[in-house]
């Protein structure tokens, strides 16, 4: 979720702006703050969407969140770092296979993993090697069997066409460049009838040069956050219907967290 550390932080930056990176170097960027959370003796301000000040540590916000993370070690939600709960209310079914984009240190895999059981599989696909290091070495230390953890882009997902009942996602699609790319690579994995729950950063009013301009507030699941509507219409033109706002939740003056329900039709 958004740091709002970050505009304090922007304030005293001079790096590059966002508008004059090329993707690639935007992705890099990412690449590197969330290495760094993976690696951190503990999650996560300054370089991710944590807002620690405000929101509390990561494993009191999953709890606040309505996770239920009994039993789960600090190192998974000592570094849960989304910004809502895209499982909450959602029908997973026994027996699914589920694809976590942008999985981080895998808290929503091994929620997941529980709801679809052993005949069921959940999938986390994550571009940072040391986020996935670190969620495979969760799955190992809670003896898991149905997860799997891939590196991989959201922008070309390492999963066949059509294999999946389920994708679900936090606060991650605003740290992809290409979104409309991202969502149609979603819409291609499902099956037809498949379901899609995102939670992720919308902006609400126009942010400051300096803060759009900032790769700490895009790293950070601030500047790279679009309005809602061209957020959701995003979704739509990638083929989804059924798109739904589920809850919205104010994070800063100019950033919310939203939870969003889509649908792939059959035909
Ligand atoms: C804010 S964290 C959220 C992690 C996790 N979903 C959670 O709730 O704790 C964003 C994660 O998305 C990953 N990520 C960002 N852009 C990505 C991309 N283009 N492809 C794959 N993973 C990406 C980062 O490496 C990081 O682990």
């Amino acid at each position: 979720m958004p740091n709002m550390r970050v505009h304090r932080v922007v304030a005293r930056s001079r790096s590059k702006g966002v508008s004059e990176m090329p993707p690639e170097e935007i992705k890099g960027a990412v690449r590197k703050a969330y290495a760094k959370v993976a690696t951190a003796q503990r999650c996560c301000c300054n370089t991710s969407c944590c807002d620690e000040p405000r929101m509390g540590k990561s494993a009191d916000r999953a709890k606040r969140y309505g996770y239920d993370t009994k039993g789960l070690p600090k190192s998974v939600t000592g570094f849960f770092d989304g910004c809502g709960n895209p499982l909450y209310l959602s029908d997973i079914r026994e027996g699914e296979t589920v694809l976590d984009l942008g999985s981080g240190a895998g808290l929503d895999v091994f929620m997941a993993a529980k709801r679809v059981g052993a005949e069921g599989r959940v999938i986390g696909v994550d571009m940072t090697p040391e986020m996935i290091e670190k969620a495979k070495a969760n799955a190992q230390k809670l003896g898991v069997k149905n997860v799997e953890f891939r590196l991989g882009d959201l922008e070309d997902v390492p999963i066949d066409d059509g294999s999946v009942d389920v994708v679900i996602s936090n606060c991650v699609m605003n740290l992809v460049p290409d979104k409309q790319k991202a969502f149609r690579e979603a819409y291609r994995v499902l099956r037809p009838g498949g379901r899609m729950f995102v939670s992720d950063t919308v902006l609400e009013g126009a942010l400051s040069k300096r803060v759009r301009e900032s790769i700490k507030a895009y790293t950070g699941c601030v500047s790279g956050a679009m309005e809602e509507g061209p957020y959701l219409q995003t979704i739509r033109d990638a083929g989804f219907a059924d798109v739904k706002v589920m809850g919205r939740s104010k994070l800063s003056r100019h950033v919310a967290s939203v939870k969003i329900n889509a649908l792939k039709p059959t035909k």
